[in-house]
């Protein structure tokens, strides 16, 4: 059949993929010579298998069978496709050219598959042409977060908030390093053993970072935070639970008052997604720019700049900073600077420009409470070198931040605001807080469910007249103490 989308036989015969005949990547007809014999994915009792096996170890050879072939369908769709070509061609088209050359390559192959095996083993093949392979399926499905890769063998998933073992498997090392490779070198990057780590944004904006052996031991580590087209609102945030209706007004009254907000959380605890809802509270006319290490970030204001970092080249040159970018940023006349991840020598600038006419700044930390958050800014700062008496280093700290945003990750998956505290000023070397909300736990159901509720604290806002003189004169009903007990 003529195709297009085919290389000619020409085209083949003077492009050999593999110096060695190999009977998969030369298609020979079959009566000429007999070809490489994939295992037969039809014929369960030909190749030894016991007799009765249970149907699971069935389906566990079937599927390994089916592998197998796949590896070798794949050399032959690589071989026989003309990848430029591919470039106009519409989906349909290249599926239907896809499922031609399986469906020859079967036949060569004296495979016979029952009509699912087919169509799974034809869109298979299409995500391993066209996509990035065994991922493709979990990057398409919207309940995925998170995709972990510890080798060929092992894929985990997050989904609402808890990890999985997914069924996704790669043949092997190699092919997990070919989709690897596939995903960085679209962004212009390179891994391999010289190189072996690399954090990138993928063009759909989802972050990655692999890191392959020998540095990674058992097999290739992959790591991806899908992006969201869809981020979450305030109100989504107060539909499923991640904190009250009180306390979103309370963080509508912090952040257009301008106060300097920072969200702390462990991994995966909602930080990036919190600052995100938290800035739909800054008005149209402010100019805000935002400094990440991969811009995640997705603000709805119309003056928005936004900057990302970037490492080393290969000769360890043309690396940019999230400090580089903070230090410009105060040159470019910002009302508002939004920092993503603070873990760095660019607290310093942060503090800064927190202190200096940039009220309403916000980042997040890496940390476990508010008091957690405050030693780490402490250590940040001392890692970056500057000297300075802790004294000094916690006035600093104390008079640039106003509050403090606690995001969790509970064990049952949920994610939560579990504390809104505030930074009230020092008492000798000592920086003094307040919680004014916090999540109170009650119980726990016989699923795994953590019961509990949001509750202020009974104190007043220290920022009450604040709030009150811009305008937000909240009712000092959110303040008080819920008791729910259960
Ligand atoms: N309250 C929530 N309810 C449901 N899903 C949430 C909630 N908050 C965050 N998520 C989802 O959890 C995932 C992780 O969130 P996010 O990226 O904000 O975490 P993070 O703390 O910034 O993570 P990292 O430490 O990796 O930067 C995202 O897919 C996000 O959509
Ligand atoms: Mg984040």
């Amino acid at each position: 059949m003529f195709s297009r989308y085919r290389k000619t036989t020409e085209a083949r015969a003077v492009k050999p993929v593999n110096a060695v005949p190999d009977s998969t990547t030369q298609p020979k007809p079959a009566a000429t010579a007999a070809p490489k014999q994939p295992p037969r994915a039809s014929d369960s009792k030909s190749k030894g298998a016991p007799a009765k096996a249970a149907p699971s170890d069935r389906a566990e050879q079937r599927k390994r069978r089916l592998n197998a072939l796949k590896s070798d369908l794949h050399k032959r769709l690589l071989e026989n496709l003309n990848l430029s070509a591919l470039e106009h061609a519409s989906e349909a088209e290249l599926r239907s050219e896809i499922n031609t050359i399986v469906a020859e390559s079967l036949s060569e192959f004296d495979v016979v598959l029952n009509s699912e095996e087919r169509a799974t083993l034809n869109q298979d093949m299409f995500f391993e042409v066209m996509g990035l392979g065994p991922l493709e399926p979990l990057l398409q499905d919207d309940t995925v977060n998170d995709i972990l890769v510890n080798g060929p063998k092992q894929v985990f998933i997050e989904r609402a908030g808890k990890l999985e073992l997914s069924d996704v498997t790669f043949r092997d090392e190699r092919h997990l390093l070919r989709i690897i490779d596939k995903i960085v070198s679209a962004v212009g990057r390179r891994v391999d053993e010289s190189n072996p780590y690399v954090d990138a944004r993928l063009a759909d904006g989802s972050r990655f970072n692999a890191m392959v052996p020998p540095v990674a031991v058992d097999g290739s580590l992959v790591s991806i935070r899908k992006f969201k087209k869809e981020k979450l609102s305030v109100n989504d945030l107060v539909r499923f639970g991640a904190f009250s209706p009180e306390m979103a007004l309370y963080l509508e009254a912090a952040v257009a008052t301008r106060l300097n907000v920072i969200v702390s959380g462990g991994t995966g605890s909602g930080k990036t997604t919190t600052l995100n809802a938290l800035s739909s509270f800054i008005g149209n006319e402010e100019r805000v720019l935002t400094i990440e290490d991969t811009a995640e970030l997705q603000l709805q204001q119309i003056h928005v700049g936004r900057m990302e970092s970037r490492p080393a080249n290969m000769e360890g040159k043309g690396a940019v900073t999230q400090r580089d970018c903070l230090r410009n940023a105060l040159r470019m006349r910002p009302d508002r600077i939004i920092v993503g991840e603070t873990r760095g020598e660019e607290v310093i600038d942060m503090l800064q420009a927190m202190n200096t006419g940039h009220d309403g700044s916000m980042t997040t930390i890496h940390a476990n409470s508010a008091r957690d958050g405050i030693s780490r800014l402490e250590n940040m700062v001392a890692m970056a070198g500057i000297e300075m008496p802790l004294r000094a280093v916690r006035s600093q700290i104390g008079s640039a931040v106003h509050l403090i945003v606690q995001a969790s990750r509970l064990q049952d998956g949920s994610r939560r605001m579990t504390s809104i505290t505030e930074i009230t000023g020092m008492e000798g070397d000592i920086i003094t807080m307040q919680e004014i909300f916090r999540f109170e736990r009650t119980g726990l159901e016989p699923d795994g469910t953590i019961l509990g509720h949001f509750t202020g604290t009974g104190l007043r806002s220290h920022y009450a007249d604040r709030f009150k003189r811009w305008g937000y004169d909240l009712p000092m009903s959110i303040y008080d103490e819920v008791r729910q007990g259960r």
